[in-house]
């Protein structure tokens, strides 16, 4: 009884605030691991601007969720951007230098006082986990004497490839000079050296220079990865033993934990008996999106035959233009398959009326598939009607597609997601990565490949056991979720 006191005193002296950078991408997973971390007693303060905090909260599946967690509180701060500013991919220094301005100084404040508003009064901040594009957090946590860790949200093959950023701008690598052959191997990436191509690297080396602003951006992010208390990972030791290994040489305490919907579909199940499923809302339906989902899909794929669809997305950040939707619908209609195409509003940045899809698409599409604004995508990648995902490679994407074990056709857009394509057509082997092609002809070919070619039985063979090891890394005693574990333990400790 008294060991059992103890313990529940030190829990409520224990107060994380997690802080994402504010986009789709960085939420979603931020807001699993705030949950598993009230689950496991903390207190927790989930910080987010302005604008998404309200969006998160006109979802009744929040707030249904958050209802059952008294342990987790939403607090929202601004984001320094006007009203009208879309807050899209287009828009990503806009946002960094809004952070900084105006979020930084409040940021500060809650950390120095109290960091939560719950109705008792919140204790003080005993650990930060901050996304690592939040530059000025680990300056601040530093400054206050608070421990931080770190949370990238994109997969470990990519951190390591960013890490070599500065060597390859001091080599001269980076900027590729015009006329460079971009599928020359890039040797300075450790277990890479076989198949990571110049055109692999994340997107920003393409740059025209060395000190363009998102150049100096993320120098700074490189700077910073070894100036927190651990790294936090969506990913598994089995997807990415190797790149786990280098990276852990750089920051011993890395923490991977994915993916974090499974993870805490096992937490959940594990402690429902003691509170009842969260808000009703089983996790696998979970959804923390910041649009409105548009659920007629899943009626559609209902009347679809099994593995007869072809499931595209973009994810939140990418824009296309209307002449590479044009080729991609093409490219897609040609295939002969069916298909279902989230165009998120403002996907296309040149369109005309309805949405940006030009006419053509819209008339057109009706017999062969089903334009939506923003699917329910871990329930539409689960329908058994999906037999193919065609992606831009976000993390969270190919996460999402491998626990569904759904092979992909990947046409990566910026960031991390050439790297993460590439090792899903080489290494995972779960897909074909047409990056830089974005014509009818090479979509065509890529989506029958896929679907019923000759490589396909090796990628979906691939795509399947992939699905069964993420499943065992999350199960009870899997490495994620011991490494979970791990995680409260350090924050515990460092909480003291
Ligand atoms: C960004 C980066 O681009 C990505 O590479 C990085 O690793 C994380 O942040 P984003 O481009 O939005 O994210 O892609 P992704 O990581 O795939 O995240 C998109 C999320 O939106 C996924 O969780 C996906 O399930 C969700 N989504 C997308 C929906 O719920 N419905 C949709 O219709 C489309």
């Amino acid at each position: 009884q008294s060991s059992r006191e103890t313990a529940a005193q030190v829990q409520a002296t224990i107060h994380v605030l997690i802080f994402p950078f504010p986009v789709q991408g960085h939420i979603t997973p931020m807001l699993k691991l705030a949950e598993l971390l009230s689950i496991s007693g903390m207190r927790v303060t989930f910080l987010s601007t302005h604008d998404n905090h309200r969006r998160l909260l006109s979802s009744a599946c929040v707030r249904a969720r958050l209802a059952r967690r008294p342990g987790l509180h939403l607090r929202s701060i601004p984001d320094g951007l006007s009203e009208d500013n879309p807050r899209d991919g287009s828009r990503l220094l806009e946002m960094i230098e809004g952070l900084d301005a105006a979020t930084l100084p409040l940021f500060r404040e809650i950390l120095a006082s109290s960091g939560g508003d719950g109705p008792e009064g919140a204790p003080p901040v005993t650990c930060v986990v901050a996304d690592g594009l939040i530059l000025f957090a680990v300056d601040v946590a530093e400054e206050l004497g608070i421990p931080i860790i770190n949370f990238r949200t994109s997969s470990a093959c990519s951190f390591l490839a960013y890490q070599r950023i500065p060597e390859l701008c001091e080599t001269g690598i980076i900027p590729f000079q015009d006329g460079c052959d971009l599928d020359k191997l890039v040797a300075c990436v450790p277990g890479m050296e076989n198949f990571l191509r110049r055109r692999d690297l994340p997107s920003f080396c393409r740059s025209n220079s060395v000190d363009d602003p998102y150049m100096r951006f993320l120098k700074g992010m490189i700077r910073n990865s070894t100036r927190y208390r651990g790294l936090v990972l969506n990913t598994s030791e089995f997807v990415e033993f190797a790149a786990l290994t280098q990276i852990r040489r750089l920051v011993p305490s890395t923490y991977p934990i994915g993916p974090l919907d499974g993870l805490l579909q096992t937490v959940e199940s594990l402690t429902s008996a003691v509170e009842g499923e969260a808000g009703g809302v089983p996790p696998s339906k979970y959804s923390t999106s910041l649009w409105q989902e548009d659920r007629t899909c899943i009626a559609w794929l209902d009347a679809s035959p099994p593995s007869s669809v072809v499931y595209v997305s973009f994810g939140s950040l990418a824009l296309l233009k209307g002449e590479q939707l044009l080729e991609l619908w093409h490219g897609l209609v040609n295939s002969g398959y069916h298909f279902l195409w989230v165009v998120r509003p403002g996907l296309v940045v040149d369109g005309g009326a309805d949405g940006g899809v030009p006419e053509e698409v819209a008339a057109g599409t009706e017999e062969r598939g089903l334009l939506v604004g923003w699917a329910p995508q871990q329930e539409v990648l689960a329908h058994p009607a999906v037999g193919c995902f065609l992606t831009h490679s976000g993390w969270n994407s190919t996460l999402e597609g491998m626990w569904a074990g759904v092979p992909m056709v990947c046409l990566p857009y910026f960031a991390d997601q050439p790297v993460n394509s590439r090792f899903v057509g080489e290494v995972w082997r779960n897909g074909a990565d047409i990056k830089d092609r974005c014509d009818r002809a090479t979509v065509e070919k890529a989506v029958r490949e896929v679907m019923a070619g000759e490589r396909g039985p090796e990628m979906r063979a691939a795509a399947a056991n992939l699905s069964e090891m993420v499943r065992e890394c999350v199960g009870e005693g899997g490495t994620s979720y011991k490494n979970l574990e791990r995680l409260i333990r350090d924050i515990r400790a460092m909480s003291l």
